[in-house]
């Protein structure tokens, strides 16, 4: 294994049967709807559960992505949050959001970008993430699909960084604090 992971959290089969539960979920969910389902990727942490995730769900999507930054440094996201890169389309009442994260930690993030889509005017807004970290938790906020529980611990790969390190690990694992700067 390597020198910097502490402990793998989460090997590459458990995040294949996450990546399956959450996708037969949701093909389930949209299975009758009438409007045209959004996978909204939120850059750039979730591209790796994004791509897992559309490959697996059986009703047609669409998919985008936007960016966003939270204030705040080091290994804490905290404050009120930047959108970089927005969603621009013309059709968004005829558009069913599901948002893609790979992490909640205080919630502001998809507590903010949940409000901040449907007053765009989207038809319907839910969330879904891979990770969460319930304990972190600064906003009252709950995902609608949720890949696993995890501790507070500093997670990297599958698409979560350290200093945008690590992204391409294809497990998510613990990070030993000896590679944390301070
Ligand atoms: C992470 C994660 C979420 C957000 C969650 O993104 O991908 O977007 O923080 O934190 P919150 O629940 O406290 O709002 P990050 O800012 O690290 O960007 P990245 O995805 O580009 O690595």
């Amino acid at each position: 294994m390597n020198d910097f992971i502490q402990e793998i959290l989460i090997d590459e089969q458990e995040i294949d049967g996450i990546c399956s539960k959450i996708a037969a979920d949701i093909s389930r969910d949209y299975a009758n709807s009438q409007k045209k389902l959004l996978l909204l990727c939120i850059l750039k942490g979730s591209v790796v559960f994004m791509g897992e995730l559309m490959k697996k769900i059986t009703v047609p999507v669409e998919i985008d992505f936007m960016k966003v930054s939270s204030y705040g440094s080091g290994t804490s996201s905290a404050g009120k949050i930047n959108i970089l890169l927005d969603l621009h389309r013309g059709d968004l009442e005829d558009i069913d959001i599901v948002i893609v994260e790979d992490i909640i930690d205080s919630g502001r993030t998809l507590s903010h970008l949940t409000e901040y889509l449907k007053l765009k005017g989207a038809h319907s807004v839910r969330t879904c993430t891979l990770l969460d970290k319930p304990s972190r938790r600064e906003v009252n906020f709950n995902a609608d699909y949720v890949g696993k529980i995890i501790p507070d611990k500093f997670v990297i790969g599958f698409g979560l960084d350290y200093d945008e390190k690590y992204r391409a690990l294809p497990f998510v694992g613990v990070l030993r604090p000896e590679y944390v700067k301070n």
